[in-house]
């Protein structure tokens, strides 16, 4: 897998914070850096919740380079979400999401959540949309059935094959029912959205919920060329010595 250096990571984090922070809904704990956290921590402040659930800034380019990050990867911010294994009972999760023009989130479906992905700023998402089809280790889109999803939460018919935009002018919203494939790409200078959920088990849980069909890994392997500004929600035990 791809190093990452820190300093790429944060320079993408402030990016991302220029979009997300409009939305107004990050909690004040977003712009800490590791030393505010822990000295929040000597103060009595509880964490666990924010550990154990995932909550916070998500980064990853899914494997790829620093150079290829435009094309495939992702910043996103957790705001709510549960952990079965750690008792935090949470049934659900909600995310805000930032892609750059013409990045991807890979073709991955998830096994137990169901998603509503909701545009809320910038250009409209480019979606594709189809079951997987398995390849001995890999999965490909399986481009022979129509599928019959909820958009903007009245269902409709669907053909998998081209393109499909939400946002502006557009549905502005898409249900994705376990099992059904997504491939997700950010438009015109860069499109904010947001993702109401079922709980979202990727972070401190036994059995991850995702499935990318070319196998690529959801967390990074990150250099440290420089302090780090920000803390990933994967990276909390490491860097507050807290957990
Ligand atoms: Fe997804």
């Amino acid at each position: 897998m791809e190093k990452i250096k820190r300093s790429f990571v944060d320079e993408q984090i402030r990016l991302a914070l220029e979009a997300l922070g409009r939305s107004q809904v990050l909690p004040k704990w977003a712009r800490w850096t590791p030393k505010m956290w822990q000295e929040a921590v000597r103060r009595g402040m509880d964490p666990s919740e924010i550990i154990n659930c995932g909550l916070g800034w998500d980064f990853t380019t899914f494997g790829v380079s620093e150079r290829m990050f435009p094309k495939t990867g992702l910043v996103a911010f957790t705001l709510s979400n549960g952990n079965p294994d750690k008792e935090y009972p949470q049934e659900y999760c909600q995310k805000l999401l930032w892609l750059q023009e013409g990045q991807s989130i890979p073709w991955h479906h998830h096994k137990d959540k169901r998603e509503d992905i909701y545009h809320i700023a910038g250009g409209r998402l480019r979606m594709q949309v189809a079951r997987p089809k398995r390849i001995r280790e890999k999965f490909e889109a399986d481009k022979t059935e129509n599928l019959i999803l909820s958009l903007e939460n009245a269902p409709r018919e669907f053909v998998p094959c081209g393109e499909f935009w939400v946002g502006k002018e557009c549905p502005r919203r898409i249900r994705l029912e376990p099992g059904i494939g997504h491939l997700m790409t950010g438009g015109c200078g860069g499109t904010l959205l947001g993702e109401v959920s079922s709980v979202n088990k990727e972070v401190g849980v036994r059995v991850q919920d995702n499935t990318f069909w070319a196998g690529n890994p959801r967390y990074i392997n990150i250099v440290a060329d420089v302090p780090p500004r920000y803390v990933l929600c994967n990276e909390y035990a490491e860097l507050l010595k807290v957990a």
